[in-house]
């Protein structure tokens, strides 16, 4: 019998080319880039310019993806985009790099689960190609999460930057088993209840502005290694495989410690970590693939690797995916 596998054909990034240091920030607030890389391993972030919107920097990252993939434009199905920064309240980003990429067919929509944004958008994109409702999707992680920040805040502005990463993904048959090249396994959590951890103080039916982030950040560091290290658990059971049999783990790049804190949790040794934080910050959904993206094209991830993807965000909302390469 053979078993229906969203297999990860190409993938692409894009960074502004603005880069803003530590020191800059010490600056803006009353920070040190000692405190900054001690407490969260940032060294630096992209900043979108004035004017630069998060469908510029998907429209980038797409762009590379099918390049990567070598799949062309009329050939997409489907695009799935993550975000929490789109560029308007409506319509849909992925609607506006659908037509800036010149795609007059298919569906596109987006996908808004914050930092775990693309991990709910590869697993969103692989129940429609297992369920033979699309060949081909385009799935994007986008964010300009500058936008968000309130500048003034010593303990949120630090942490983020703004980026985009795509990845084209293609249905393939598979024989059902761990051997098999694509998506494996994936898995979704949230508990509203959990809201005022991280959050955005603005929207269009509340505040009727955009709002900044504010976050608890002692209590979200506990909850992720938490949530992180149990989603991780529950992906490789579903797939009857266990951490051993990881290649890389290619995590959301929130924090060098909760990276580090989870990965020992988990029991995997840091050199199979993939770890991007201290040039990106946290760019929210777009922190996966731009780490992907970072590895597969230095020659770490290779055809045939067990990869697995983990993210947690506002909401909260956690998930992993678990694909071999
Ligand atoms: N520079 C200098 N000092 C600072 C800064 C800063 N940028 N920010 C906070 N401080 C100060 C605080 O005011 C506090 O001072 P006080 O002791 O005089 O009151 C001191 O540093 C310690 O502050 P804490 O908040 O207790 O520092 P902590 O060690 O918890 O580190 C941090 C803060 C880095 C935010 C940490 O809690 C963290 O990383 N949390 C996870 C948050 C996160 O990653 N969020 C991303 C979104 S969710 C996700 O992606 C998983």
């Amino acid at each position: 019998m053979t078993f229906r596998r969203s297999q990860v054909a190409g993938c692409g990034s894009y960074l502004p080319a603005r880069v803003m240091t530590n020191d800059e920030l010490a600056e803006i607030v009353d920070t040190s880039d000692e405190w900054i890389v001690a407490r969260t391993g940032i060294e630096r972030r992209h900043i979108a310019a004035d004017g630069e919107t998060t469908s510029d920097l998907a429209l980038r990252a797409s762009t590379a993806a099918l390049a990567d993939a070598d799949v062309a434009v009329d050939e997409l199905d489907m695009i799935v985009l993550a975000t929490a920064t789109p560029d308007e309240t409506f319509p849909a980003t992925a609607t506006a790099v659908q037509a800036r990429l010149g795609m007059t067919r298919g569906f596109a929509f987006d996908v808004h689960a914050v930092c775990s944004g693309f991990v709910y958008a590869m697993a969103v994109a692989d129940n429609f190609l297992r369920l033979r409702q699309a060949d081909t999707a385009l799935v994007i992680g986008a964010e300009t999460f500058s936008r968000i920040l309130d500048w003034s805040d010593r303990a949120t502005c630090v942490l983020f930057g703004d980026g985009a990463g795509a990845v084209v993904l293609r249905s393939a048959e598979g024989d059902g088993g761990a051997g098999d090249r694509g998506i494996l396994a994936t898995r979704l959590h949230a508990d509203g209840r959990k809201h005022d951890m991280l959050y955005v103080d603005g929207g269009p039916s509340s505040t009727r502005t955009t709002g900044h982030l504010r976050m608890r950040g002692k209590e979200v560091f506990r909850h992720a290694v938490v949530n992180l290290s149990s989603v991780v658990g529950e992906t490789l059971a579903d797939a009857g495989l266990t951490t051993d049999d990881i290649d890389w783990l290619v995590p959301h790049q929130a924090n060098r410690r909760i990276l580090d804190s989870t990965a020992r949790k988990i029991g995997l040794p840091p050199e199979r970590v993939i770890v991007t934080v201290q040039d990106h910050a946290n760019t929210s959904a777009a922190s996966v693939p731009l780490a992907l993206d970072a590895a597969t094209a230095d020659g770490r991830i290779k055809p045939g690797d067990l990869v697995l993807m983990e993210a947690m965000g506002g909401g909260f909302t956690w998930g992993a995916c678990l694909a071999r390469w």
